[in-house]
């Protein structure tokens, strides 16, 4: 470890939580509150959304909806599924609603238990513990890495490296505040480009400058080109949608993944998504591997789809009568 004193953590302490007194987000609505549930639900919806439309949107809606872990595990999944419309990666919502579910009423309140439970991984059960509970813990997400991989000069460091290093340098006397500051540092001033270092307060005993690289790593754009293929099966007005593994689609729901069956083909289409270029291809079947769910077809547009099951539904309708009449029904 790139050597800094017990004396210039302290200083560099004290500068961070006066500089997060001053400018750091402390209105955000999961910072002011003591609920367990509030602060996991809030974790949950940012891992993959703007802060902004979780504060503003999804978060104060969920919470209207679902106010307690124990509303949450007694709603149907389709409810929450509702709930998350919009917010993508529907997999949250699933194991928001199992979590519900193992835990009974209360969250537990160590890392080790709270990792048990589904969806929680390491980030999500650190920031639990310590933004809920105060514990004494490190924090990394995205931001909080960036801060620390610059302020002690790492460049191409595992994961474990990194959580060492915010495990050393956690603020024993104020740990939320530190790991609050350190992220709105990530978030406001420590900006993967063009960062504001002149605004920084650890600006005078960040190593970061040796590297310069730590400064400029930006990605290339790649394509991928890939061939999909889809089967439809549609039963009493309900159609077969599955979670998806994939890295692709991850999280969310989409017709299940069959191998191509050539005199079985429904439609073909192109589809863009990201940095994948699609070729998707739908196919009748009559049975499907793996777990199911069975989506009504009037409230298809209310469920958590991805943008190609959308456009996979548009093809369908032209071949399925029933389905069309169901559309119709609907407009
Ligand atoms: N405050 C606590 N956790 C947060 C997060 N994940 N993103 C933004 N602000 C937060």
């Amino acid at each position: 470890m790139q050597q800094k004193d017990t004396q210039q953590f302290y200083e560099a302490h004290q500068t961070l939580l006066h500089w997060y007194k001053q400018h750091g987000r402390h209105t955000l609505p999961w910072r002011n509150t003591q609920n367990l549930y509030h602060v996991y639900l809030s974790e949950i919806m940012l891992q993959q959304t703007q802060v902004s439309r979780v504060r503003d949107e999804y978060y104060p809606q969920f919470l209207e909806k679902f106010p307690t872990l124990d509303a949450l595990r007694d709603a149907p999944l389709d409810d929450v599924f509702a709930a998350w419309s919009g917010l993508g990666y529907y997999r949250r919502a699933k194991n928001l609603h199992s979590c519900a579910k193992e835990c009974v009423g209360v969250l537990p309140q160590s890392e080790t238990e709270l990792l048990e439970l589904s969806g929680i991984g390491q980030y999500t059960a650190s920031a639990i513990c310590c933004f809920g509970l105060g514990q004494s813990i490190p924090v990394v997400d995205t931001n909080i890495a960036r801060v620390l991989k610059r302020y002690f000069s790492l460049l191409n460091q595992t994961d474990k490296t990194l959580w060492q290093y915010a495990t050393k340098f956690v603020n024993e006397t104020d740990p939320r505040h530190h790991n609050l500051a350190l992220m709105d540092l990530g978030s406001l001033i420590c900006l993967p480009k063009n960062p504001k270092c002149d605004a920084c307060p650890l600006k005078e005993t960040c190593l970061g400058k040796i590297e310069p690289e730590l400064y400029t790593q930006t990605k290339k754009k790649e394509y991928i080109a890939m061939e999909l293929f889809f089967g439809v099966l549609i039963k009493e007005g309900k159609i077969a949608l599955q979670l998806s593994d994939d890295n692709m689609y991850k999280d969310m729901l989409v017709l299940p993944k069959v191998e191509p069956l050539e005199d079985k083909l429904i439609a073909k289409f192109k589809h863009s998504y990201t940095k994948y270029r699609l070729d998707v291809h739908l196919y009748e079947v009559e049975e499907i591997c793996g777990e199911i769910l069975w989506i009504d077809l009037d409230k298809f547009d209310l469920a958590p789809i991805s943008s190609l099951t959308k456009k996979a539904k548009l093809h369908l309708s032209k071949k399925y009568l029933f389905m069309e009449r169901h559309l119709a029904q609907r407009q």
